[in-house]
């Protein structure tokens, strides 16, 4: 099973990915899987109508990386600026919506950064005081920072020009920060800093992917909040009605989920 339809907690981790974009403000979304991925992926997922965006999904025949994406993605972004996010990263804290709608309306190419106490697991980048990014180095020996580079991009309509344009590292895959590199090269990308207030978690280890059901286990039972919750963003960005929260309450009745669904629209 792919690790991104395995729970974290009480919902699939994708559900985070998906509600993240959906917080950006965006509808349109293709979720790229493996080959053996996809049909369960759909499964799961679906359409997307339930939750007011359109789902579509399109599959990586080998894990050539990451920056692979926006070249399979070229004809669906048809020449639009895009978002792209990981399967395994969860993002949570104060004004993230803003953060991340800010980011998805303006024209700057955005990373987010927060900062990790194991940098060489990831890619590590340098700002100036106005949050140009300078270097970027993938899980670098010898860290110049500790400002990770966590996994959602927003990029101008070239993305995918530009991932064209890599040659594969030495591990054989298109690196998503090199697509970053070239956006620095030409002064065009900028840094979002998250803080200590916020949460990133990339769940993508045995370790991080229990610390993440944890963390949102603690959040929920201590705030009588759900984290990630497409229909509840869905509802609050009138992308869907009352009746449709109800139908996907009653469609998962006497769960501890959809007695929450209920509780949203009641409020
Ligand atoms: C990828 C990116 C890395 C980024 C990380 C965030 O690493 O290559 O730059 O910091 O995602 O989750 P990977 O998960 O492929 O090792």
């Amino acid at each position: 099973v792919p690790k991104c339809l395995l729970p974290v907690y009480d919902k699939p981790m994708i559900y985070h990915s998906i509600s993240t974009l959906m917080l950006s403000g965006i509808k349109d979304i293709m979720i790229i899987t493996s080959p053996s991925d996809r049909d369960r992926a759909n499964e799961l997922l679906g359409d997307g109508k339930k939750w007011g965006v359109k789902l579509t999904y399109e599959i990586q025949e080998k894990p050539r990386g990451i920056a692979e994406a926006l070249i399979i993605a070229e004809d669906f972004l048809d020449k639009n600026p895009c978002a792209l996010i990981l399967g395994d990263n969860i993002f949570y804290g104060p004004n993230l919506e803003e953060k991340l709608k800010h980011a998805n309306a303006s024209n700057k190419n955005t990373i987010f950064t927060f900062e990790v106490t194991d940098p060489e697991r990831f890619g590590i980048c340098e700002i100036d005081d106005e949050c140009k990014v300078i270097s970027i180095e993938e899980k670098p020996l010898k860290p110049k920072s500790n400002l990770c580079v966590t996994g959602i991009y927003f990029y101008d309509e070239f993305a995918p020009q530009v991932a064209m344009n890599l040659s594969p590292s030495p591990r054989g895959e298109l690196e998503i920060t090199d697509v970053n590199k070239n956006y620095i090269k030409t002064h065009s990308l900028y840094a979002e800093v998250l803080n200590q207030e916020h949460t990133w978690i990339d769940a993508g280890t045995v370790e991080s992917f229990l610390q993440a059901s944890l963390f949102v286990k603690s959040i929920e039972t201590q705030q009588g909040i759900k984290v990630s919750c497409p229909e509840e963003i869905a509802y609050k960005n009138n992308w869907i009605d009352r009746q449709t929260i109800e139908n996907i309450a009653k469609d998962t009745s006497n769960s501890p989920y959809s007695n929450y669904l209920l509780k949203i629209i009641k409020r």
